[in-house]
Formats: structure tokens, sequence, C-alpha cells
């Protein structure tokens, strides 16, 4: 990728320097600066449009007075948010009792209008009204704590709009046509990208944190031989994320043909379809068989099936090693045999969860590498339906019809 890990962590120091437990910075606008977008002025309504989930599959387009923007808040007008999984699961059965919640944690916007106090983003670019942004972690305590080591893992305690309690000022979630960052919010402005692409952060973080937690083995490597267990988006960006790195030999498993065949336009270079093999040893024979003879070096587990969690350590050779990321929701146990999967054969395993701010600054990255070398990440997003139409969105991802649903809210 074209920045390098010191630059970044140089940039989120900046960053976390000018906060002082404050969030967005109230430093002046530097002179080389990136320039803010125009100082458009925006018509703003009276009133704001949320999308609630009020009860199991149900949404409710609810209606408030548009609040006061704070000293060091920040209105932003809603492009589009796209439903992650943990939307859906909200959705189907509640699993977090979240419930009212107004969901929408994947968006992005326009800056309409913005505090005194606002001049400069997370990463310390100017920042102003015309502006398109997107959010990361709202931190209760100092961010450095898990920001800078990847084996300190996590993010401690740290919220994210869509998925953070109603408050009397509303607008909390990105299924809405406005949101309001509150001061204390981490936000970057990322004009310089497409809306597609500004969509496709939130979940291209998840895999950006998943790679370095990867790297952090000293297993993964640009000419290691690598397996993508899962092809929903998840998996389909971690193969994307993997080809800008320069790795070449990657191999997919999923039971979905559909999903295999477009996997190879984000990168794959062989696709294995489980539901094709009675037996793990006869999986783990076409997975090897599709890795040019040899098992994989390394595997990502991007399936939410304990079955799946069970296989892929067949598929990785001794010495070899295994980021697993594909839990968010608790699916059940796995079954896995000690002494074969991980004792005898010397596997080094990973978890992954979510993202630190510091990998958005390499999302950002990811995502221009991608344009650059022709990766088509805007055919990731399949549907888009109107804001008023967000129970048929949810219908759509639960019904499993294409692929990162996004609710477009202009
Ligand atoms: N670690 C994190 O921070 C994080 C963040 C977001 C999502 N996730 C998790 O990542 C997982 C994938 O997310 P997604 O949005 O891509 O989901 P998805 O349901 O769209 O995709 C999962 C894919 O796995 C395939 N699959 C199911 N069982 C399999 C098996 N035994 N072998 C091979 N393939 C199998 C399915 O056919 C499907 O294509 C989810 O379970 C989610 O909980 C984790
Ligand atoms: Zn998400």
């Amino acid at each position: 990728m074209a920045v390098n890990s010191n630059d970044i962590e140089a940039i989120v120091r900046q960053v976390l320097s000018s906060m002082d437990g404050k969030g967005v910075s109230s430093a002046t606008p530097s002179a080389s600066g990136f320039g803010a977008a125009g100082r458009t002025q925006y018509d703003i309504p009276a009133t704001a449009h949320c999308a609630f989930l009020t009860d199991i599959k149900h949404f409710e387009i609810k209606e408030f007075p548009m609040p006061e923007v704070g000293d060091d808040d920040i209105l932003v007008k809603v492009e589009g948010t796209g439903v992650c999984g943990t939307d859906a699961a909200e959705y189907k059965f509640d699993p977090f009792k979240y419930i009212p919640i107004n969901l929408g944690h994947e968006g992005t916007g326009t800056v309409v209008k913005v505090g005194k106090n606002v001049k400069k983003d997370s990463a310390g670019k100017p920042l102003g009204v015309g502006d398109k942004v997107v959010t990361c972690m709202i931190f209760h305590e100092d961010p450095s704590i898990t920001m800078f080591d990847l084996n300190k893992q996590n993010i401690g305690e740290a919220d994210v709009y869509g998925l953070i309690p109603d408050d009397d000022r509303h607008l909390t979630g990105w299924f809405s046509d406005y949101i309001l960052i509150r001061g204390g919010s981490t936000i970057f402005n990322v004009s310089d990208m497409d809306l597609d692409s500004r969509i496709l952060i939130e979940p291209c973080a998840v895999l950006i944190h998943a790679v370095e937690r990867a790297k952090s083995t000293g297993i993964l490597k640009f000419n290691s031989k690598v397996v993508v267990q899962g092809c929903g988006p998840i998996g389909l960006i971690c193969v994307a994320i993997l080809r800008t790195m320069g790795i070449i030999n990657i191999v997919t498993v999923d039971g979905n043909d559909q999903r295999l065949e477009f996997s190879h336009e984000m990168g794959a270079t062989g696709h294995v379809n489980f539901m094709n093999y009675k037996g793990v040893e006869n999986l783990a024979a076409a997975v090897k068989d599709a890795l040019g003879g040899e098992l994989a070096d390394f595997a990502f587990q991007c399936t939410g099936s304990p079955a799946g969690h069970s296989n892929v350590y067949k598929f990785i050779r001794n010495g070899g090693g295994l980021c697993e990321l594909g839990f968010f929701i608790n699916g059940g146990d796995a079954t896995i045999n000690p002494h074969f999967d991980i004792c005898s054969k010397e596997i080094t395993t990973v978890g992954s969860w979510v993202y630190t701010l510091r990998d958005y600054a390499t999302t950002f990255e990811f995502l221009k590498a991608a344009k650059r070398d022709g990766i088509p990440m805007s055919k990731l997003i399949t549907h888009k339906f109107a804001l008023k139409d967000i129970n048929e969105a949810f219908e759509t991802n639960i019904a499993q019809k294409g692929l990162k649903i996004a609710v477009m809210s202009e």
C-alpha cells in the first residue's frame, strides 16, 4: 500500500494529541492545508427523518426537530449508508437488545453546518461545510491505549454512531436524512473519494484491521498462499486487500457459485465450492489442488459458520497462520481437534474485532489503490434503496440477494 505505517502512526499521533479529550480539534487551519470544500450555505430544513428499528423486522421513519449544532458539533446531510450484518441481525432478532434504535453505521454524507470550534478532521485535514465525511469511533477513554499496538487488541470502550441509544437531540444513526456528529467524535474528510467508496469505508476497515492482525503473526507475506473462506462482502473485501498487497495466490471457499465467480473480480486466483465435496479431507485436498499442490500459508475465516471454523484448519500447512474474524455474532460452538488442528501443526491464530482509528487512514489508501488497480469495488454494492423503503432493503439483505445493500438518503 502507498502509505507507510510510520506515516500513519505520525498522522494518528498528531490527531490524537490535538484531541485533548474533546475530539475534533479547534486548532488553526494549516496554510499548506488540503482546503476544505467551498463555503456554500445549505438550506437546512426544520425537521430530520430517522429510521428507527422499533420492533423485530420493523423500521419506522420518525421525524424530529433539527437539533441545535453546538460549538464542537457537526451536522451532516446523509447521502448513503451500507447495511451491515450486525444491522441485519438486529433486524431479525435484536441480539444486542438495542430496540428501539436509529441504526446505520456505514454511512457518509455532506457537512452542512459546523460549530465554531470545528476546523479540522481527526487527521488534521481542514474540515468545513460542503466536505464529504465518514465517522469512526467515539472513544470513552484515551484511544492511544489500543491505537498503536496491534497486539494490545481490540478497541476498549468506544461507541459507533448507529449502534448507540437515542438521546434528547436524536439523529444518532446514519439511516436518516441528517445525523448530528457530537463533539468528541472522530470524523474524516473524505471529499476526494467517490460515494460508493465512501459507503464501503467501514466494512473495508474491518478487513484492514484483520490483515494487520494477520501480519502481526509474521507469517502473511507478499508471496503467501492464502485461503479466504466465505465470499460475503467481508471475505470479498479481504481478497481485494490481499490483492492490493501484491499477494497473487488466493483461493476462495464458499457454497455459492456466483459469489465464488465474483471473487475472481476482487483478485482471487482459484476457488472451491465446499458443497461439491463430501468430508473435510476431500475438501482440503481440493483446496490444496487449487493452491497449486500445497496447503495455505495463511487463512482468513470470514463465515459465521461453526462448521467453517472447524474446516479451516485443514486448509493450512504446518506452521501456517489463521485469522478468525467471522463471528461478530455468537454462532455457537465449533469442534476442532486440538492435537491435529493446532498443536502438532503449530498453527498461529489471531482473532480480529472491528478496527481502530489508525485502520481508517490505511483504508482510504486501500480504496484508492483498489481503484488504481482496477478492482471493481463498487460492484460490491448490488442494491440501493431509498430511506423510505428501508424495510425492503433489509428484507433483500436477509433473503441474501446481492452483496452489499445500501440505503440512500438523497
Ligand atoms: N470481526 C469483525 O469485526 C466482523 C465485522 C463484520 C462482520 N463480521 C463477521 O463476518 C462474517 C461474514 O460477513 P458477511 O457480511 O460477508 O456475511 P455473509 O453471510 O454475506 O457471507 C458469509 C459467506 O459464508 C459462506 N459460508 C457459510 N458457511 C460456509 C462454510 N461452511 N464454508 C464456506 N463458506 C461458507 C456463505 O455462503 C456466505 O457467502 C459474519 O459472520 C460477521 O459476523 C465480523
Ligand atoms: Zn458494519
